[in-house]
């Protein structure tokens, strides 16, 4: 079952996302007994296979997309995302994702790591008999952005970032995989060089709402709906936009707060408490204006794509990415 159902973006790609899922349930086949309870585990409720289904979509923009090249493409891409988000649970020390126990819930730290290693080489076997090394490289180079994100997320300094600063490490833990996704596949497709660029300024822009959409549905989200537990960028004193606004609007006095936010150990009541006073706040509708501005920066550059369906689903990804609930 995927995550979202019935939205009509799928709609133009569905039998490649169903082929793509036959696929991924696929990928532990061959490998150790653990591995493959990993992979059943992990890909037993779907996610929402956005970035998928931006390959699929984006690949018809181009003249010459080979079916079996864009799907190797797409699987590679949702198995770098895939690894990265075992890694990232381990790194949160996350007990919950979909809804779903993480593996190093179900396992431990080391099965998690070693099972996102696994996720990780699969990615690059794939990558690895794309046709155009300059595809191949964008997906090496996606890597180094996410792990140059989180990079800057674990080893950030215990002091509230300004605005760019948390736009630049969300524009490489998260955007840079949604524009190697749109890019990606136009070039693999033989898109033409103005559409291939629209398709990366679509992708980075759609990155950059979809996580500060994350960041605060963190927030305010409903914990059934996101399923994630709520408030867990606060428990790991992790600042995100609608804080960095929240103590903005304090005018100079919102330095108690901001270090109220930057506590490593914080317990269930002052999680509670930060909560409901950050949801007070104007931060979380700031924030959700700065997404809606990349939503329009998004659209805006699908202005330069030619007419068709495809081109209608991708402004409903993006309309979805903002307005959704998980
Ligand atoms: C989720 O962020 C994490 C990422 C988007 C990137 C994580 C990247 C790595 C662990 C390095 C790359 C590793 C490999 C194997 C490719 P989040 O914690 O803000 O979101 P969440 O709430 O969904 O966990
Ligand atoms: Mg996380």
């Amino acid at each position: 079952m995927r995550a979202v159902t019935g939205a009509s973006f799928y709609a133009p790609v569905e039998e490649e996302l169903a082929e793509l899922e036959r696929r991924l349930l696929d990928v532990g086949r061959a490998g150790h007994p653990v591995f493959r309870a990993a992979v059943a585990h992990l890909f037993q409720t779907r996610g929402k296979l956005l970035r998928p289904t931006l390959v699929f979509l984006a690949a018809r923009f181009g003249t010459a997309a080979d079916r079996e090249v864009v799907l190797n493409l797409a699987e590679s891409l949702e198995l770098v995302h895939t690894a990265s988000l075992v890694h990232d649970d381990v790194v949160d020390r996350a007990e919950l994702r979909r809804n779903v126990e993480t593996v190093n819930a179900k396992w431990n730290d080391d099965v998690a790591l070693i099972v996102g290693d696994y996720l990780f080489a699969k990615a690059y076997a794939l990558a690895a008999v794309l046709p155009k090394p300059e595809v191949i490289a964008i997906v090496a180079e996606t890597v180094f952005a996410l792990c140059d994100g989180e990079l800057s997320e674990v080893t950030a300094a215990r002091a509230l970032p300004s605005e760019r600063e948390y736009l630049d490490r969300i524009e490489l833990k998260t955007a840079s995989l949604y524009a190697a996704c749109c890019q990606g596949a136009a070039l693999l497709a033989e898109a033409d060089a103005e559409h291939v660029a629209a398709l990366g300024a679509f992708g980075t822009n759609l990155g950059l709402a979809f996580q500060i959409t994350d960041d605060i549905l963190d927030l305010t989200g409903d914990e059934e709906d996101f399923g994630k537990t709520l408030g867990r960028d606060l428990l790991e004193g992790m600042p995100t936009l609608p804080m960095i606004y929240a103590v903005a609007e304090r005018d100079g006095s919102g330095g108690a707060l901001a270090s109220r936010i930057l506590a490593p150990a914080k317990n269930e009541e002052e999680v509670r408490g930060l909560l409901a006073e950050i949801r007070d706040s104007s931060g979380p509708e700031r924030a959700r204006q700065r997404a809606l501005a990349f939503h329009g920066a998004a659209v805006r550059a699908l202005e330069q794509l030619p007419a068709r369906a495809e081109r209608d689903a991708l402004r409903d990804v993006a309309d979805f990415v903002v307005s959704r609930v998980r």
